[in-house]
């Protein structure tokens, strides 16, 4: 029987934006600099990358303090990593437009997309295995919350089989507490979909429209995540981020 490799899966964080609802605090560095307990923001994601087994990362940046991601992680070395890539991402066109910048460095292979504001306490690596074993298509890791308005939320399918019937960006009457957090696995048809998207309502384009592409296609799966997941973009997540942090630790499970 031939050798069959499992495909490769690379990281990509995506740390661009301006960060505005942070201001001042983002006015005089990148909001992913800024500290989440004892450590920079930017820390977070990169361990949650390699706690899955992921070493070939690129991280997109973007805005005036971009300079310094390469002064704080240089090419990794307190990760155990070799190599560290980085770009740039001009303005604040929205996390797929983020994304789209990874199309060379993927070259052909699967991603793992982590939002440079994104903690878990836990780990993703059953997701990861999970998606390795799919023969193509996206993953999307959901995660039950009190504030299910500030996120993207799942709309379950009513024949009882628990398959997501569609993602509602920000949604007023959320039709579930399920959060799409911001960790997605996909393959390489995700930069097609990507050529096809419109801004949206708040001129940007939409991660959640790249899901439900993928959904349209019959091509998305999803996982729970165990343990704790916040963001870290707004002041009072930010700050809870911290107390979550230093109450159980983060990337610990
Ligand atoms: O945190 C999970 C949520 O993230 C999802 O549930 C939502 O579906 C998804 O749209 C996103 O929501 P937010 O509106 O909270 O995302 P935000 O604009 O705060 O961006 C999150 C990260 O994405 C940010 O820390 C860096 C990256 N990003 C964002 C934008 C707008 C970029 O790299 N470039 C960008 O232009």
């Amino acid at each position: 029987m031939p050798h069959m490799s499992a495909p490769t899966l690379k990281g990509v964080i995506l740390a661009g934006g301006l960060g505005t609802r942070l201001s001042p605090l983002t006015k005089i560095t990148n909001k992913h600099l800024l500290p989440v307990y004892d450590r920079p923001m930017i820390y977070y994601p990169i361990q949650t990358l390699v706690n899955a087994g992921i070493k070939d990362i690129l991280i997109v940046t973007g805005g005036n303090h971009a300079g310094e991601f390469l002064r704080l992680l240089g090419n990794g070395a307190e990760f155990g990593l070799k190599h560290i890539n980085y770009t740039y991402q001009e303005g604040e066109g929205g996390i797929a437009d983020a994304l789209r910048l990874a199309e060379h460095f993927a070259a052909g292979d699967r991603v793992c997309v982590v939002l440079g504001d994104n903690l878990i306490q836990g780990n993703v690596r059953a997701a990861a295995e999970a998606f390795r074993q799919q023969k193509s298509g996206a993953r999307i890791l959901l995660k039950d919350v009190d504030d299910p308005q500030r996120f993207g939320v799942a709309r379950f399918a009513e024949d009882g089989s628990g398959r997501v019937a569609e993602i509602i960006e920000k949604p007023t009457d959320p039709p579930s507490s399920s959060a799409v957090i911001g960790i997605y696995f996909y393959d390489s048809w995700v930069f097609d979909i990507i050529r096809t998207l419109k801004p949206s309502r708040r001129n940007e384009l939409e991660i959640t429209d790249v899901n439900n592409a993928y959904l349209r296609a019959g091509l998305l799966e999803h996982s729970m995540l165990d343990g704790w997941w916040t963001d870290a973009g707004t002041f009072e997540s930010l700050h809870r981020a911290s107390n979550l942090v230093q109450q159980t630790g983060a990337n610990c499970l």
